[in-house]
């Protein structure tokens, strides 16, 4: 197991993580936009930048890497509040204060970097769109690929094929769940739930009546795990209350 040593403090973490984590464990922050636990790292926002040295390179020599996709090595050195780490995010976050002025997220993380206002050209029309990838990435990773990005500069945006209701999304939310600025727009009733422009029929819990899951996810899910459809239309309140009845009937079997 390596052992390294962030901003001073030695850690020693397992084989194949990645300098993140390495940060974590030794108590740090790092920040970072386009990371999520379970997914690939991708190192597209350049946020998570940090300088690192390895054992047998001379004492003054660091190379900045971003931490989230730098694997760990013994020995290695890491710096996560240099000068030019510190500067490098303020252009990350500068630049995307230009892009997405309105959005919060980027808002507070530019204040936090000290910078109030962009002194880029402002985007003519704001998104809340970061490019971070992550819906992109985690639909990749359910088996659909719905969306994908599109286009250039200020145009580059998220966007199903030919910008139409995509024909392969299952409406299963996790690109709108994961999206750290809440730009995936839709809205789920009882009955119906849409999405990318499409609609999705939702099946409901057969005693409780809740909506759980959209027919189309529950087919996709069904197909890959070979497990029952029922399964997947059991809402979480019919499962608790099943195991509340089991230990009803055990309570009664012991007295
Ligand atoms: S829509 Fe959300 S998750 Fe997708 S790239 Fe944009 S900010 Fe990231
Ligand atoms: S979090 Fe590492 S590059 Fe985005």
């Amino acid at each position: 197991m390596p052992t390294l040593k962030v901003n001073g403090r030695k850690v020693t973490v397992a084989e194949d993580v990645y300098l993140l984590e390495a940060c974590r464990a030794a108590g740090v922050e790092v920040p970072t936009l386009c990371n999520f636990d379970g997914l690939e790292p991708w190192g597209g926002c350049r946020l998570c930048v940090v300088d690192m040295s390895l054992a047998k390179w001379d004492d003054d020599w660091f190379k900045m890497v971003t931490a989230c996709n730098h694997p760990v090595e013994e020995g290695m050195t890491v710096i996560t509040d240099s000068e030019r780490v510190l500067a490098t995010r303020r252009v990350v976050l500068d630049l995307l204060l230009a892009r997405c002025p309105e959005t919060p997220l980027i808002q507070r993380l530019a204040r936090e970097h000290g910078i109030e206002e962009t002194s880029y050209e402002l985007n003519p029309e704001p998104t809340d769109c970061i490019l971070c990838g992550l819906c992109t990435r985690v639909c990749d990773h359910i088996g659909v690929s719905a969306i994908a990005s599109t286009d250039r500069g200020w145009g580059r945006e998220i966007a199903p094929p030919f910008n139409e209701p995509p024909p392969d999304c299952i409406g299963c939310l996790a690109c709108a769940e994961i999206c750290p600025t809440d730009h995936i727009k839709f809205t789920t009733s009882n009955s119906c739930r849409t999405i990318w422009g499409r609609e999705f029929e939702m099946l409901r819990d057969p005693k409780t009546g809740e909506a759980v899951i959209t027919k189309a996810q529950a087919e996709h899910f069904a197909a890959r795990s070979g497990v029952p459809m029922t399964y997947f239309e059991t809402s979480d309140r019919s499962k608790r209350l099943e195991v509340a009845k089991t230990v009803e009937r055990l309570r009664v079997v012991k007295s």
